[in-house]
This record gives structure tokens, C-alpha cells and sequence, in this order.
């Protein structure tokens, strides 16, 4: 977008225990589970960017220090970062009222950091720029209203919202990218916990609808993902890889086969393997004598050998050997490894952290 100062800011909310991703994220923070080998949160600060936001807050939690390691002062990502923490997760309007200080009396873009969006921010931080709004929110045709904050729309304006209605009100979800001017912080300030314990989005819109404040809305064309549910990793991850053009950084030897759109990243070692995109293998990750198929990320430092994954996840570290059979639709989280066991009796071993799931055949 534009290269000039536009005054207005960007608050990531970032906290939060990702309850609902265990067990991966019994260790490691949600924003940080990554789609394509990139961690979700790394593409609300590219989109950030992208719209000409720079100077960007993040609200931590409980992971904070794994997200400061990742995210650092944001210089990488050609932004500023301020870091504001929130003792305990009381719900996004919390996380905006807390970044007051922050924030001033900017306009700016409020990113939940496990959300994902397919074709950036420009166009709606375009609309908001040209004025006349007091916030903009983003809504999308959804199939599971009853989970999400909905709108309901007369005569083309929106009239109310509600957070996860029991009975539908509308199918259009509101997507996890708003944007507000400084009436923001009257809006939370009046605002009471709701039966979940949480300060919510959803009201903080309302008292602007109710408020006479304007609020614009937009309709997304592109598909969204709200990452903070398990079943939309894998899900997530196939429509990410969908996008990614195929680079080879790392070495592939002259008995592999590349087949479609496949990332190697740096360092990365494939071997006597194919490898059938689109896939991406992280960096100095080894592939031997494997087969890795479409919608497959293989993070960071694994070791795939004797061994067939499709459709699958894999995070940083693992080791996977001499599976008899194709490791499929899985979810791997970190440091883990399945090989054979030599030992007799001849039997499944099994170090499994709480909620995990096998399925053996
Ligand atoms: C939150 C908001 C909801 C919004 C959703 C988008 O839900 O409360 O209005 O539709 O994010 O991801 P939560 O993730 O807290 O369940």
C-alpha cells in the first residue's frame, strides 16, 4: 500500500490459553501454531504491513516470552512492536481497553492473532481510511453462527450484534479484524463481564449502534479462519498451502522427485524421496527414502526416514521412522517421535501428553 505515514495503529491480541488446540498448546501459545510452516500470527503482522500499519501493539498473556522470542521487536517484519500485557485473559475488549495508553486517541486495527485471512487487509483499511466511519467491521457467510459473533443487517446496515446466539439470528459472522476510532475506549469502559467472564467485541460494536456511531461493515469475498479450533488446523493449513508457490532453498538429491508446488526451505535435506505438493518441508528438516504427500507442512528440524505422511502436520523437531504404514490426516505436535520398537514382547509404547489421540490400524 502507500508509503506515507497514515496515523493509524495495529493491537494484535495474542493472549489467551488456546484451551481448545490441546494439546498442542499445553506448552506453546496458539497464535503460534504455523500454517505452511509460518506461524499464524506472522501473517496478521505481514497484513499489517501490507495496509501500511506499522506501528503495532501486541497483547500477551501466559505465552508471552515464547511470543516476544518469535516476533522480537518487529523490525523483520518492517514494523515497531510494543508488547502489553494482560495478567488474565478477560476477553478482547479487555485487551483493547489495557492498550489505551498505547493506542492514544489513534484509529487502528484490531487483529485477533489467531485469525487468518486470505487476501490481506488493503481493501478494508482503504474503506475505513476514506472516513466517515467510526468502525469497521468484517463480515463473512458462515456455516457454525451459533460459534462466532454474528451480525444482523436491515437495509443493508448493521442493527445488532450477538455473541454465539443460541437461536440464528443471521449466517454472517463477524471475522476477527476490526477497526475503531477513539470512541472505542467510552464503548469498554461501560461494558460489564458477560456470562462467560469475558469484556466482549460484540457489545463494544453495539454501544456504537446504540450510540449513534457509525459503523460500516464489509463483506469478505476471500475465505477466513478462525485457527483457535483443533479441527481447523489441518483444514487451515490445505487452504494456506493452496496459496504458496513451490521455492527449493535446501538440497534435493538427484534420486528424489519433486512433484507441484513444494517449499524446501533452508537447510532442508530430501533424500530418495517424493515429495507431491503443494507440501512445505521447514528448514533443516531431512526427507529419506520417504514419501511426504499434498497438504503436508513439515516444520523445522525433523527426520522423516522409511516413512509415507499425507495431509498432515508436523511440528519442529519430530522424528518419524519405519512406519509400515502412511501416517495420514495427523497432527503432530513438537519433539515427538514414532519409530520402531526393536524390543519384544513386540507391543505399542506410547508417551502421550493429556488429550492427544492415536488411531492404529
Ligand atoms: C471471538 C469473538 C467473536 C468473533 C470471533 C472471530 O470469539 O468473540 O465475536 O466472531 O472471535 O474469531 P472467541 O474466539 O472468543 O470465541
Amino acid at each position: 500500500m502507500e508509503k506515507e505515514t497514515f496515523k493509524m495503529k495495529g493491537l494484535i491480541l495474542s493472549g489467551g490459553k488456546g484451551t481448545r488446540l490441546r494439546p498442542f498448546t499445553y506448552t506453546g501459545a496458539k497464535q503460534l501454531v504455523p500454517l505452511a510452516n509460518k506461524p499464524v500470527l506472522f501473517y496478521a503482522l505481514e497484513d499489517l504491513v501490507e495496509a501500511g500499519i506499522r506501528d503495532i501493539g501486541i497483547v500477551v498473556g501466559e505465552t508471552a516470552e515464547e511470543i516476544k522470542a518469535a516476533v522480537g521487536d518487529g523490525s523483520r517484519f518492517g514494523a515497531k512492536v510494543t508488547y502489553i500485557p494482560q495478567p488474565e485473559p478477560r476477553g478482547i475488549a479487555h485487551g483493547v481497553l489495557i492498550a489505551e495508553p498505547f493506542l492514544d486517541r489513534d484509529p487502528f486495527v484490531l487483529f485477533l492473532g489467531d485469525n487468518f485471512i486470505r487476501d490481506g487487509i488493503v481493501p478494508q483499511v482503504k474503506e475505513f481510511r476514506r472516513g466517515g466511519m467510526n468502525s469497521l467491521i468484517v463480515l463473512t457467510q458462515v456455516k457454525n453462527p451459533q460459534e462466532l459473533g454474528v451480525a444482523e443487517l436491515v437495509d443493508g446496515r448493521v442493527v445488532r450484534l450477538v455473541e454465539k446466539p443460541k437461536e440464528p439470528v443471521s449466517d454472517l459472522a463477524v471475522v476477527g479484524i476490526y477497526m475503531f476510532d477513539h470512541h472505542v475506549f467510552e464503548a469498554v469502559k461501560s461494558l460489564k463481564p458477560s456470562p462467560r467472564g469475558e469484556l466482549e467485541i460484540t457489545e463494544t460494536i453495539q454501544y456504537f449502534i446504540d450510540h449513534g456511531l457509525e459503523v460500516g461493515h464489509h463483506l469478505l469475498n476471500g475465505w477466513w479462519i478462525d485457527t483457535g479450533k483443533m479441527e481447523d488446523i489441518l483444514e487451515a493449513n490445505r487452504l494456506v498451502l493452496e496459496t504458496i508457490k513451490g521455492e527449493v532453498k535446501g538440497r534435493v538429491d538427484e534420486h528424489s522427485t519433486l512433484v507441484g508446488n513444494v517449499v524446501v526451505e533452508e537447510g532442508a535435506e530430501i533424500e530418495k524421496s517424493v515429495i507431491r505438493g503443494p507440501a512445505a518441508i521447514g528448514q533443516e528438516t531431512r526427507i529419506v527414502n520417504s514419501y511426504v504427500g499434498p497438504f503436508s507442512s513439515i516444520y523445522h528440524h525433523c527426520q522423516v526416514v522409511n516413512s509415507e505422511i499425507e495431509h498432515s502436520v508436523i511440528l519442529e523437531h519430530c522424528r518419524i521412522e519405519d512406519m509400515e504404514h502412511r501416517i495420514e490426516n495427523s497432527l503432530i505436535g513438537r519433539h515427538v517421535e514414532i519409530a520402531r520398537s526393536p524390543m519384544k514382547p513386540r507391543a505399542y509404547t506410547f508417551v502421550l501428553g493429556d488429550y492427544s489421540r492415536v488411531g492404529v490400524l
